[in-house]
């Protein structure tokens, strides 16, 4: 009987064929040659149409049984196949634990503010608290009520942008010594520092039209230059390091009387002279003085009562010497590579 002997090939060929699959898309496709609708089985089992009555239950026996047995070695491979895929798979795709995480960037405290915390410590420990002023502030605060008349030649020395009613974007944190005062006076004594952002019409590497400041203001019965030449030692040696020096040069601020600019030791040279302290030896830091008569009656004190130092720093400058930054204006670019460093 020829169909039985194709079936007999058909069955070797097709075993062989199935073991010899490499993956589970392959062998489907060979399902589908075998025992799909065009497939090799089916047209066997097709054309026993052909067949006498007595031969058609033997061949069609045997097909039932060829076709149990390719399904089943069929079932078999794929099943092999599918799991050497997905073990293949999980080797490729596992995720290893123990790698490393995305650190994400949080950010940090601006370096300025940093540098106005220092300072505000500093003064805290001291016995100073924390005054606030307005950064909009009347030409009043800003020059009249510090000794600066309309029209004297010292409000050239800062270059204003004023706004209209009277008002201008204050020039310096002085204005806020005397709203402390104002709160305080006739009596009271006063211990403020102020620190906040100050406004001028200046702008290069050293100036920037806006900048900031920390004022610091102490009244009270007695006090005298050698109060305010210790509190600012006590600060510079606690802002820049214990072995630092400070000298105060006379000068003129309309604020006070008498008036000082105050420096302090070079640290990279130890004041022995070097190209950042311009071979003086000294840094100038800030201004002071003892608050002047006119500002104290102004304010509402009794100058023949009580006395009064104060002075005023920029923490733009006190950073650029701490930090060492050259330009004043990477403080304020935002620039992460500069940013960071701190
Ligand atoms: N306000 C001054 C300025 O901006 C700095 C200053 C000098 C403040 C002397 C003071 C002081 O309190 O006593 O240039």
């Amino acid at each position: 009987m020829r169909l039985l002997g194709e079936l007999e090939v058909l069955l070797a060929q097709a075993l062989e064929k199935i073991h010899a699959q490499r993956d589970t898309l392959a062998l489907e496709q060979y399902r589908v040659e075998l025992l799909g609708k065009k497939g090799q089985l089916t047209a066997i089992l097709r054309s026993m149409g052909a067949l006498s009555p007595d031969e058609r239950p033997v061949v069609g026996q045997r097909a039932n049984e060829v076709r149990d047995a390719l399904t089943a070695a069929l079932g078999e491979r794929s099943l092999l196949l599918g799991e050497e895929e997905l073990s293949r798979r999980l080797l490729l795709e596992s995720i290893d634990v123990t790698m490393p995480g995305k650190v994400r960037y949080l950010g940090h405290k601006h370096p300025l503010n940093r540098i106005i915390e220092e300072i505000t410590n500093i003064f805290l420990r001291l016995g100073f608290s924390v005054a606030d002023g307005p950064e909009v502030e009347t030409e009043y605060y800003n020059f009249e009520a510090l000794n600066v008349p309309k029209d004297h030649p010292a409000r050239d020395m800062q270059d204003s942008f004023y706004l209209t009613n009277g008002l201008v974007l204050r020039t310096q944190t002085s204005p806020v010594q005397v709203r402390s005062m104002e709160k305080m006076s006739p009596h009271c004594p006063v211990r403020i520092i102020s620190p906040g952002k100050v406004y001028r019409r200046d702008d290069d590497a050293t100036h920037s039209p806006m900048f900031q400041q920390v004022e610091g203001l102490a009244i009270d019965r007695g006090i005298n230059l050698g109060h305010l030449k210790a509190t600012l030692l006590f600060f510079a040696r606690e802002m820049f390091g214990a072995e630092r020096e400070i000298r105060l040069r006379p000068s003129y601020f309309p604020f006070t009387e008498p008036s000082a600019e105050v420096d302090v030791s070079c640290g990279s040279c130890n004041g022995s002279g070097c190209q950042v302290c311009k071979h003086t030896g000294w840094i100038e830091i800030l201004g002071a003085g003892l608050v002047h008569p006119n500002v104290l009656r102004q304010s509402g004190y009794d100058p023949e009562e009580v006395s009064g130092f104060a002075f005023g720093m920029g923490v733009e400058r006190i950073a650029m010497l701490k930090y060492r930054v050259e330009d004043l204006r990477h403080f304020f670019v935002g620039d992460m590579r500069f940013l960071r460093q701190f």
